[in-house]
């Protein structure tokens, strides 16, 4: 796979996964803007005494805790030293194909027969143990955290809480296991965020679009001529650069594709109007407030504090980006951006 700079993000990431696992980490930032690529190219850097867990909640729809088990899972015969001693032989590279924490099918049977989400966390912390007392280093890995965010458990409480205690237990306390979630979703960031049991035990990692400097490179990686022209349109949108370099790939002129882009943003805006606006007593003015990015890019929360739930409208259509830590609002991406500037 191509993969082009993001050098100062590699390095922090690597800082944190060489020391003492102390906070659980939140990647977060726009859709498509490369967290999962930077999270993969990371980890297949990593020396061989790394053990890395990668577990992709879009890998399939979670529901209940049934579908929890079967992503978190991957069932197999033998018993549990045997499963081990073959999961300390494979290196951290075979990440790529991991379907998941190996667990024998009788002992699967045995502890979540009645799918008990304390099974799950008690059957995760020994496996962590183990790799740990064998000298090597284990890292989970949850990617598209947000999908779970509405999985509750037999008593009717959100699974999520009781996963970060059990984050929180592995990090901050038994300093066991390191912990990475990513997610592009804002107002389940938002929610971690102001998560009072999270604060001071977490940190929170945006991964953001290139600096101009750093898209141009990646611009030249790609192949593309008209670096001024991809800007006005792409930014450092690193998935738009991609979604570009797709076009051209299929005989899509550069400026036509761009076009193009910007287009099919333009009508899924319209799109919504059509569709979701017009439904609303007061559409017509959520539409309106889109105005206000057409100039400034960039707002603050509290200038938005009277149209909060047009600003929520727009964050849930993911039309707008919302960034927790700094309190900012922007369109979720420079192409977006473009096509609510040419509305009218
Ligand atoms: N540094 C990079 N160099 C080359 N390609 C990249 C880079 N970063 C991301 N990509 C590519 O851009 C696309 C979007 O990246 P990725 O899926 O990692 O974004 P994401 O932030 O995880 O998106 P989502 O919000 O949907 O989870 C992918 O096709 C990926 O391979
Ligand atoms: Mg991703």
């Amino acid at each position: 796979m191509l993969f082009f700079n993001r050098e100062k993000d590699i390095a922090q990431m690597k800082a944190i996964l060489s020391g003492d696992p102390n906070l659980i980490y939140f990647v977060y930032g726009p859709i498509n803007s490369g967290k999962t690529a930077l999270l993969m190219k990371v980890f297949e850097d990593l020396p061989d005494n790394y053990c890395v867990f990668y577990i992709n909640f879009r890998w399939r729809y979670v529901a209940d805790i049934d579908d929890l088990l079967q992503v978190l899972f991957e069932i197999r015969q033998g018993d549990f030293k045997e499963i081990l001693k073959d999961l300390l032989k494979e290196s951290v590279r075979t990440f790529r194909e991991f379907k998941g924490i190996p667990i024998p099918e009788k002992m699967f049977e045995l502890i979540f027969g009645k799918a008990k989400v304390g099974n799950i966390f008690g059957y995760l912390e020994e496996v962590f143990e183990k790799i740990k007392e064998a000298g090597k280093v284990p890292v989970f890995v949850l990617d598209e955290m947000q999908s779970i965010k509405r999985v509750i458990n037999a008593s009717g409480k959100p699974v999520i809480q009781e996963l970060f205690n059990f984050l929180v237990a592995l990090t901050k306390e038994k300093h066991l296991c390191h912990c990475l979630c990513a997610t592009s979703d804002c107002l389940f960031i938002e929610s971690v965020y102001s998560n009072a049991r999270l604060e001071g035990r977490s940190q929170y990692i945006l991964v953001n679009d290139l600096s101009k400097n750093e898209a141009f490179e990646v611009y030249d990686g790609f192949g593309f001529n008209q670096k001024e022209l991809v800007w006005r349109y792409i930014g450092g949108r690193v998935g738009d650069m991609v979604g570009l370099y797709e076009r051209k790939k299929r005989g899509i002129e550069e400026k036509k594709a761009l076009k193009e882009m910007l287009k099919n943003e333009i009508r899924r805006l319209e799109w919504i109007k059509l569709t979701k606006l017009s439904e609303k007593e007061d559409g017509e003015e959520i539409w309106e407030f889109l105005e206000k990015f057409k100039h400034n890019k960039l707002l603050s929360i509290s200038d938005v504090k009277d149209d909060f739930e047009r600003v929520i409208f727009w964050i849930e259509e993911n039309v707008l980006f919302y960034n927790p830590v700094d309190g900012t609002i922007k369109p979720q991406s420079p192409l977006i951006g473009r096509a609510i500037k040419s509305l009218n």
